[in-house]
């Protein structure tokens, strides 16, 4: 199985690494514009071979879409992070036009891939490839749920003083520091509701640091977060190429579902094969409903602006 990795940045670096390191595709493609850089990154990692025993293949290029020909999967980490102090929907101007430009190569050597999307704004680049290509929605996928549900669980296990495998819990809504949605409710320690082990005031801080996740990040680093990034892109490649049919919040164009059309914001999904093979619809109580409303509008006020751009 092959993957493409578009953009050998940070997190694109990391990503392909984690899928070659796994064993994820037997094939990993990196694709940058910068002449050198993939193919640099990938020689270095194919030398970590025989220190890892890793049998995966790493192929660097620059620019050239054919050497991505009949992917499985194609990740589009393409434009640019953003600096301490800036949101991700700043990146929306300069990003948009780069992410459609990759996505129409893309398609043209694999028509059939399904394409996995992390670069930011991460709901509205998914929107923007989806529509821009007019692939079936089960075939574009943000990964921004992913992500923030790692870095939820992060937070509740160090609040709670476990290990991150032994706690649930998943975010959903825009991938944005004020639209997302750590479903504290829902979280759980060893199967109990986490509000066993930590009072609501914790609970509460718990879900603001997730949130702000990739600002403190930001703040630390001068550029985005790409380790954990990487990862959750990594895990969405291997939920769909082994399908393994996870439930994973994603991002996916929302048809009726959660009451809301013609929008891809994060929600889980069950992956498999097929992409996203089912949309997952929680039992939200009305506060719940009234923060997903609200993230919804602040994802759509991006949308338009893609429509105002004459992008889609
Ligand atoms: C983050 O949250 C890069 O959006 C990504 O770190």
């Amino acid at each position: 199985m092959k993957v493409t990795v578009v953009g050998a940045g940070n997190v694109g670096a990391t990503c392909a690494n984690v899928l070659a390191f796994k064993e994820i595709a037997d094939e990993v493609v990196m694709l940058d514009i910068k002449e050198g850089v993939s193919e640099g990154k990938a020689m270095d990692m194919m030398q970590t071979a025989q220190l890892l025993s890793m049998d995966t293949r790493i192929i660097g290029c620059t620019n050239d879409y054919a050497k991505t020909a009949n992917s499985d999967v194609v990740v589009i980490t393409s434009g640019i992070p953003r600096k301490p102090g800036m949101t991700r929907e700043e990146l929306l101007g300069v990003n948009a036009g780069i992410v459609k430009g990759v996505a129409e190569n893309i398609l043209k050597y694999s028509p059939n891939t399904i394409i996995v999307c992390i670069s930011n704004p991460m709901d509205t680049m998914t929107y923007l490839a989806l529509k821009s290509l007019g692939l079936p929605k089960n075939r574009v996928i943000g990964m921004g749920g992913a992500l923030d549900s790692s870095r939820f669980k992060y937070f509740l296990s160090q609040a709670i003083g476990c290990h991150s495998s032994e706690v649930e819990g998943f975010v959903i809504g825009g991938h944005g520091d004020t639209t997302m949605i750590p479903m504290t409710r829902f979280a759980t320690y060893k199967g109990l509701p986490v509000s066993n082990f930590l009072s609501a005031e914790k609970i509460e801080e718990v879900a603001k640091s997730t949130m702000v996740g990739g600002a403190t990040l930001t703040g630390l680093l001068g550029t985005s977060a790409w380790y954990a990034p990487g990862a959750a892109g990594a895990a969405v490649v291997e939920a769909i190429l082994h399908d393994q049919k996870k439930m994973i919040p994603c991002s996916v164009l929302l048809e009726g579902e959660y009451g809301q059309n013609d929008i891809c914001i994060g929600v889980p999904v069950i992956l498999g094969k097929n992409g996203v093979e089912k949309i997952v619809e929680l039992p939200l109580n009305d506060e719940e409903k009234a923060k997903f409303e609200a993230s919804a509008k602040s994802v759509q006020g991006n949308i338009n602006t893609l429509k105002e751009l004459k992008l889609v």
